[in-house]
């Protein structure tokens, strides 16, 4: 006898499965930015170092190096925190910083991303609230959300943050969670001023509050930055930072350096998630990093960046001048541009999209109310200094294009107010 065919599901698959997590998930800004990176628009979009300075011999000698010195142990799983001797040299490398570290309190992730989010876990229930400043970084924003936590936003301008401000956004009930990116922020470029630092060390223990303190633009400066502020406070901070930004993102490569008790439970929580750091690209930035090859790139690699920063501001006073205002970033990728007059920021970007520019609108990176003027943030990171300037000059042409339509429509309708 044939055996009896398996019912067909009349329901759709998984929709009475999800969990309030996979519910929450509608899509990422990250996805978007991937997405738009991999057309030939000039993109001001991504946050991405440029492929082109990549250290692609450097990679393949430390490569090499350790598949010699360590034999198959690189390809084999090794401890969630990372290899010691990988760990000993990044120990080295943020004392530098002036972090407040040693090896027993460095955990090695899959990238900074991963640091965030297993930090976000330990400490974030649905319905607690974390703080972070208006703008901030897209993706941590859609990671807390996606964890059910409430944001509560405090402003970021070039002087940096309000201290009174975030004192009272602290004092919330369930104000668990401060996040901040300190130096040359993403998407503003600016720094959180150094004279800050210490009061914010400060309003962590007064209101038992824990801080991810986001570092990953760190080995890309164009000035010196001030100390963190992990060593004011190293028992409330979980210090992350990365080598997406200065060696390649591809290796995902990112660190924690967190407190004891935090370092533990997030070992035993990225043991559920992807067991241990990748042992052969942990290993080649221990390479890198213990043989000094690491630092001898960081010189000409920020005098690139640098080029491209001073290439967007030259490209901005030319086409932009009188229109809008900007940031002058001290590291990092990112420039952040604020148009003068009240202009829908989508629009812009259709018309800039059919000139052959992509941007990410400001909006991606506020929550709890908008500005007040159209903002967009540009990276200048990943193009040459001419490739910036045609980029730049076609934005320019689109604003002020949009700019003269909306001030022909207010013209118009002045005389229909002006009857009322
Ligand atoms: C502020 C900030 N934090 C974290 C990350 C994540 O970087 P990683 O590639 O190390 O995961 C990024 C990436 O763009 C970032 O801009």
């Amino acid at each position: 006898m044939k055996p009896a065919a398996a019912p067909v599901p009349t329901d759709p698959a998984g929709l009475a499965a999800w969990s309030a997590v996979a519910g929450r998930l509608t899509g990422s800004t990250m996805g978007d930015v991937l997405r738009w990176g991999a057309g030939d628009a000039i993109n001001f979009a991504g946050g991405f170092p440029d492929e082109r300075l990549f250290p692609v011999e450097a990679v393949r000698t430390a490569t090499d190096t350790v598949l010699t010195r360590h034999g198959n142990k690189v390809l084999q799983y090794g401890s969630a925190a990372g290899e010691p001797w990988v760990r000993e040299a990044v120990t080295e490398h943020l004392l530098r910083r002036g972090v407040t570290t040693d090896a027993g309190s460095i955990l090695l992730t899959s990238g900074g991303q991963q640091a965030i989010d297993l930090v976000t876990r330990l400490y974030v229930d649905p319905g607690d609230t974390v703080v972070t400043t208006s703008p901030t970084y897209f993706a941590a924003l859609e990671l807390f959300e996606a964890a059910g936590a409430r944001v509560s936003t405090v402003r970021l301008d070039e002087r940096g943050i309000d201290p009174e401000e975030l004192d009272r956004a602290l004092r919330q009930p369930r104000a668990k969670l401060l996040y901040l990116v300190t130096d040359h922020q993403n998407p503003m470029g600016v720094n959180i001023p150094s004279g800050q630092r210490p009061l914010i060390a400060e309003m962590l223990r007064r209101h038992a509050c824990h801080l991810i303190e986001d570092d990953v633009f760190a080995d890309i400066r164009f000035v010196r930055p001030a100390a963190p502020i992990q060593p004011f406070a190293p028992e409330r901070v979980s210090y992350v930072t990365s080598f997406s930004k200065a060696l390649s993102p591809g290796m995902r490569a990112g660190v924690l350096v967190a407190p004891k008790d935090v370092l533990q439970k997030a070992a035993s929580l990225r043991e559920n998630v992807d067991v241990c750091p990748n042992t052969l690209t942990q290993s080649v930035v221990g390479e890198l990093l213990g043989s000094g090859v690491f630092h001898r790139l960081l010189p000409p690699l920020c005098a690139a960046y640098l080029e491209r920063r001073d290439a967007m501001l030259d490209a901005l006073t030319r086409h932009l001048e009188g229109r809008a205002h900007w940031t002058e970033a001290s590291g990092g990728f990112f420039t952040w541009v604020t148009l003068g007059t009240p202009t829908d920021p989508e629009r812009l970007l259709q018309s800039a999209v059919r000139e052959g520019v992509v941007f990410l609108s400001g909006s991606r990176f506020r929550r709890g109310g908008g500005a007040e003027l159209p903002e967009l943030r540009l990276t200048f990171a990943r193009l040459e200094p001419r490739e910036i300037e045609e980029g730049i000059g076609r934005l320019g042409q689109c604003v002020k294009a949009l700019m003269e339509k909306d001030d022909g429509a207010r013209v118009a309708e002045a005389p229909v107010r002006g009857r009322k």
